[in-house]
């Protein structure tokens, strides 16, 4: 069993004190096996807010994977925007911008999807969609397997409607070599869904999970990241959510594997495990 945090959109420079010192507090209370944070770490890509970014990082109590967003180019500097745009992302957070954390249960993979031509988009690239291949196929297929982007695979139930570049080219890797959870941020709504919701062409079950914004720039919803239980077949899924003093549990989801489709299952039945009936298979009823 495997507990995994995923936060995202931190936006430094546009967060809130009391929330990240509870963020953490909620985090050493949970200890998770791993955290992983999907982009957007600063609101403009400044130095400062990027220090503070690695100030909160250090203090993360466990393991960590983490990708950038489109807000960690800087957008007003030209030139910094188009010849450095990753360089003080590499400087003060990391180096590598494409992690991988590997166990004996999980494999989590991050992807850098930021681009200072795309601007609010990201994109994927063929040279990254070649190294996906060569690093998930070559993990045994007992272990969970995990991507972590910045940009979705699957658009929010609101629009605006935009997915991340070459999600299509991707996704025929990520099927090919067994993906099981695909996870990123960027729009600030958290929502979950079968990738073929919106990719109908896919014929493996992956489930796509969105995670809130951890700032105060926030989206209809109050600020929230999610927890993954993972003990496969069965995944669960916890939003904690942002009360204005603490972190409280606002919404659990219990799926499990049921012939190759991702299922949800109600409270009970995934108590007891017995004479499981599942509700329809997800993204049956999504609209495109
Ligand atoms: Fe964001
Ligand atoms: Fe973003």
């Amino acid at each position: 069993m495997r507990r995994l945090a995923h936060i995202s959109d931190l936006h430094f420079g546009r967060e809130d004190p009391a929330l990240v010192r509870e963020l953490l507090a909620d985090l050493r209370r949970l200890e998770p096996s791993l955290v992983a944070v999907s982009g957007d770490l600063t609101q403009r890509a400044r130095r400062r807010q990027f220090l503070s970014a690695r100030a909160f990082l250090e203090r993360i109590p466990c393991p960590k994977i983490v990708v950038p967003g489109n807000h960690d180019i800087p957008l007003y500097n030209p030139v910094r925007r188009f010849l450095l745009p990753l360089h003080r992302w590499r400087r003060y957070i990391a180096a590598d911008m494409d992690p991988v954390y590997v166990d004996a249960e999980m494999a989590v993979l991050g992807v850098n999807t930021a681009r200072s031509l795309a601007f609010v988009n990201g994109r994927i690239s063929d040279r990254q969609i070649a190294l996906l291949r060569f690093r998930l196929c070559s993990i045994p297929e007992h272990i969970f397997k995990i991507v972590v982007t910045h940009h979705p695979f699957i658009p929010p139930p609101i629009p605006p409607y935009s997915i991340v570049g070459r999600a299509a080219k991707a996704l025929t890797v990520l099927e090919e070599c067994g993906v099981d959870l695909l996870l990123a941020g960027h729009y600030h709504v958290g929502y979950s869904d079968d990738i073929r919701s919106h990719h109908e062409s896919v014929r493996s079950r992956i489930l796509v999970s969105q995670a809130s914004t951890l700032s105060t720039r926030l989206r209809r919803e109050p600020a929230a990241y999610n927890v993954y239980t993972i003990a496969p077949p069965n995944l669960t899924l916890t939003v904690r959510a942002w009360n204005g003093k603490r972190f409280v549990t606002a919404d659990t989801s219990h799926y499990k594997e049921i012939k190759k489709t991702w299922s949800r299952i109600e409270d009970s039945q995934a108590r007891h495990e017995k004479g499981i009936e599942s509700s329809p298979p997800l993204g049956k009823k999504r609209r495109k």
